[in-house]
């Protein structure tokens, strides 16, 4: 199976995918980084394990549709099964996601459906709840939306602050999201509806 990671930061989930690629865990290609930021730090990671790196500029002068076909363009030619979207932080048109149906996934640093959007930790904890967390979801048309593989909660304590909980909500993307690509790998979800189920 063929695995392109879409990527617009730092990649540090990138880095804890390639791990559980090399170590065994998940038992498939990380066969190219997709990424729409020139400056992210995720390609200089991705430069570094020798992994292939696609560059796609967005501008003005760049419809959405030009855009996407050069980046599906790819993926066919790379035979790419499932699409892992870590931190890009650009919306995939309806037709994109028609393409890949069902073989789109994403993590988002919050339990959905709170907190949405690109400041899933501050906006927790800027409105004060007490637990959050980590959700990873397939995709669907929708922002943040699709039907939810694996979700964890995390207490937030009285002393933390913003740092201490992001580095916690990492923590746990880091062992979350491989996991949630080794089932994806091993034909071990099953969508029914809303729901996700996993076979053991
Ligand atoms: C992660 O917090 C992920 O949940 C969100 O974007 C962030 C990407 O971080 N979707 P990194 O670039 O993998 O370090």
């Amino acid at each position: 199976m063929n695995i392109a990671v879409f990527a617009s930061g730092k990649g540090s989930n990138f880095s804890a995918i390639l791990k559980a690629i090399k170590k065994g865990f998940i038992k498939a290609d990380l066969s190219i980084l997709v990424c729409d930021n020139p400056k992210a730090r995720v390609i200089e990671k991705a430069e570094k394990a020798k992994i292939k790196i696609l560059l796609v500029e967005k501008n003005k002068s760049i419809s959405q549709k030009k855009f996407e076909d050069s980046i599906l363009q790819r993926l066919e030619e790379e035979k790419i099964d499932l699409i892992v979207l870590a931190g890009f932080m650009r919306l995939l048109s309806r037709d994109f996601v028609q393409v890949y149906r069902k073989r789109i996934i994403n993590i988002h640093p919050s339990l959905l459906p709170s907190f949405k959007g690109a400041q899933g930790i501050k906006d927790a904890f800027s409105y004060g709840v007490k637990v959050t967390g980590v959700t990873v979801h397939f995709i669907d048309e929708e922002m943040d939306h699709g039907p939810i593989i694996l979700q964890k909660a995390i207490k937030i304590e009285e002393n933390d602050n913003l740092e201490s909980l992001e580095e916690k909500i990492h923590k746990v993307e880091h062992t979350f999201y491989p996991l949630a690509i080794k089932l994806f790998v091993e034909d071990r979800l099953r969508i029914e509806d809303r729901k996700v189920k996993i076979i053991v």
